[in-house]
């Protein structure tokens, strides 16, 4: 980073963190009007850069806000803003928000011009003490609306629910619907039980992760037995692990779910094997190695 003054990208300008400024009649901050990704970069490489974009596309799709880059130029704002900040691994946030109009209001014109903001900040690591002891989760009713495969600002449940985690002693909330557990509050959730890894299948109940896909994939490359099910609420209960997947946090081991251990109440050998996968998926990315899933 640039001394306490990180870079942003702002509407076509690049500006300091702290000098960065839009109008109170923006959309996004009156109605909660945008989408966003957050993309992580290892060794100064963005992360599956062209998933991100292609989930940011279905997004402004979704909500009707014009895509104002074509993936090339999203790409080069990108990674030129990773490179000003240093460089080196770090977590950047891009949000689209509809724009500014003259006064609030719920219905939308089409001559709005987007608001852009792309910011970044050092990635948090994991940490060798989540990897040894696994973190809480507690399960809590999903409050959230009927298009969660949206990545919208619009995040004031996700927000209720991990705080009510928090409060609780745990790391995150796993989501019920309709007696089935769905997602993280800012996850996707995994579990492993009758020897198989087994998430959620994609649809309008969760956010499809990117990391998520990744997992999936891995597993397939190294004969990881896997498949996109719906997990009951039992069957959530039932696992011998349960792990949580985002962009921040990789792959989470839960290691206890509403005060009961999970499995052994250590993280699981799926999720070691799992983890040393992902770690060196991230490894051939820092050292500009060709993103597959086999060495
Ligand atoms: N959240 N589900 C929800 C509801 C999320 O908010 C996220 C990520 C995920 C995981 O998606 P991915 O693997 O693409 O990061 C699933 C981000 C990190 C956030 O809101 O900060």
């Amino acid at each position: 980073m640039s001394g306490h003054h990180p870079i942003v990208y702002l509407n076509g300008e690049l500006k300091r963190l702290d000098q960065a400024r839009v109008s109170v009649l923006d959309r996004g901050f009156l109605l909660g009007d945008g989408v966003y990704e957050v993309i992580p970069a290892y060794g100064g490489r963005l992360f599956r850069c062209e998933q991100h974009l292609a989930r940011l596309e279905r997004s402004l799709a979704a909500v009707r806000i014009p895509n104002p880059m074509d993936r090339g130029t999203w790409s080069t704002v990108l990674d030129d803003l990773v490179q000003r900040n240093g460089g080196g691994d770090q977590s950047v946030y891009l949000q689209i928000t509809r724009g500014t109009a003259n006064r609030r209001d719920h219905v939308f014109s089409g001559d709005l011009h987007p608001t852009v903001l792309v910011m970044s900040s050092p990635i948090e690591d994991v940490g060798a003490e989540v990897a040894e002891a696994g973190v809480a989760a507690v399960t809590l009713e999903d409050i959230r609306w009927k298009r969660c495969d949206i990545k919208a600002i619009t995040l004031l449940p996700n927000v209720l629910l991990r705080q009510q985690a928090l409060d609780t002693g745990a790391a995150e909330a796993i989501l019920i619907r309709a007696g089935h557990a769905t997602e993280g509050a800012a996850s996707n959730l995994f579990i492993v039980g009758d020897g198989l890894l087994t998430t959620p299948p994609k649809g309008p109940q969760l956010l499809p992760g990117i990391t998520r896909d990744l997992v999936l994939e891995l597993a397939q490359a190294h004969g990881i037995g896997c498949r996109e099910t719906p997990v009951t609420t039992e069957a959530l209960h039932a696992a011998a692990e349960i792990w949580l997947t985002s962009s921040t946090r990789e792959i989470l081991p839960v290691t206890r779910l509403d005060g009961q251990a999970v499995g052994t109440g250590r993280p699981g050998p799926v999720w070691t094997r799992m983890h040393g996968l992902y770690q060196e998926y991230k490894e051939r990315l820092r050292h500009g190695g060709a993103a597959a899933t086999t060495p």
